[in-house]
């Protein structure tokens, strides 16, 4: 048994639903389990730059958060300890702050941390490891792309919220008989928008993983409706890859325009010049990190937050928990990052999708 008296907790990266649940499992099991004392640091790794932003954390700040959506420690996706940016005499400065990070954890009397996050969060915990502190991984992340863990929190409520707007989506598209789009989010990997698709019934999914023509999408909406068929519905990963000659619009597009909603705009006006046909497009974005986690979710986090504390009253560092079939277990957070788990092109989940008659435009 390590020799624990008081540990810390953040989250950092993008917020998703579970993270305040993790937090109430770590915070229950540090304190009712273990007898600890826990600290929240805020937004990310900043409270540990900024110590006086650091709060104990007591039963009674947990109670009623298992439901609750967002972080309520804050969180951020710009704040690396070792290359933080800042403006210093009004212009753009980078500061390693990584040293004065662990000294303030000294300060604080901090034995060991917790560090929710996705990738890039980890692996800055992992740097902070190297660098002495002794840190334990949850991973979160909607697009379910983290090779460790079979499933990530997060990823299920997401796909309740996109199953519901394609089952909305759905009844406009048959009344008006329409071709509409419905674009989700994922990042570079197309779990959202393969699982949305078929939870949804989608008749094509665009994923980053298999490349697509407008030809082949235009000449699938063509087919259906020599079958009567006169609406489609096309799921589009945010992540997905644009055929060559689209590439060039959208390299000017993103320039101009967010991110978000950028590729689906520009396959749906592309569809709709080729077919002649009005298109909508439905961007799901932010309320795809949303609101409450799902029963699932909340359990996957629950497991995960009590894990993690498990893990540093055993001394081990430099790990992250993780879902491999039923069992929680843990892994080297090294080896777990900066592996993405991408969709197999030639995997059963596609495979269902196409023997249940869904296109890929490929
Ligand atoms: O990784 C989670 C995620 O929601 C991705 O699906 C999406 O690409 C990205 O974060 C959006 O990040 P931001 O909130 O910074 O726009």
């Amino acid at each position: 048994m390590a020799d624990i008296k008081k540990i810390g907790i953040c989250t950092g990266g993008g917020d998703c639903p579970g993270l305040n649940a993790v937090i109430r499992a770590a915070v229950k099991t540090a304190i009712l389990k273990y007898h600890w004392q826990v600290l929240g640091i805020p937004d990310g790794f900043d409270g540990l730059i900024w110590p006086e932003k650091a709060r104990p954390l007591l039963l009674a700040d947990v109670s009623g958060i298992l439901p609750r959506g967002g972080t309520i420690l804050g969180t951020t996706n710009r704040g690396d300890p070792f290359a933080y940016k800042l403006e210093e005499g009004g212009q753009e400065a980078t500061k390693d702050f990584s040293g004065r990070l662990i000294e303030n954890a000294q300060k604080l009397g901090m034995d060991a941390m917790i560090v929710i996050g996705g990738d890039g969060t980890q692996k800055i915990a992992l740097g902070l490891f190297k660098k002495g502190l002794k840190v334990v991984g949850v991973p979160k992340t909607i697009d379910n792309d983290l090779s460790a863990t079979d499933v990530t929190f997060g990823f299920d409520t997401a796909l309740h919220v996109t199953t519901d707007a394609m089952d909305r989506i759905h009844t406009t598209a048959e009344s008006h008989h329409r071709v509409m789009l419905v674009e989700v989010m994922g990042r570079d990997a197309g779990w959202i928008a393969l699982e949305t698709g078929i939870a949804g019934g989608a008749h094509i999914i665009l994923i980053p993983e298999i490349p697509f023509t407008i030809e082949k999408i235009c000449e699938f909406v063509r087919q259906r409706e020599k079958f009567g068929k006169r609406f489609t519905i096309i799921v589009v990963a945010e992540g997905v890859k644009l055929p060559e000659d689209l590439e060039s619009h959208y390299e000017r597009e993103k320039r101009q325009r967010p991110r978000v909603g950028t590729v689906g705009n520009i396959i749906g006006e592309a569809v709709g010049m080729v077919l002649h046909r009005e298109t909508r497009v439905t961007v799901l974005g932010h309320i795809q990190r949303g609101g409450s986690p799902s029963p699932f979710d909340r359990i996957l986090s629950t497991r995960f937050g009590a894990a993690a504390v498990d893990l540093i009253a055993r001394g081990e560092f430099g790990r992250m928990v993780a879902l491999r079939g039923d069992r929680i277990l843990s892994v080297d957070i090294a080896e777990a990052i900066g592996r993405m788990k991408a969709v197999d092109p030639a995997g059963e989940l596609v495979a269902t999708a196409k023997s249940v008659g869904i296109g890929f435009g490929d």
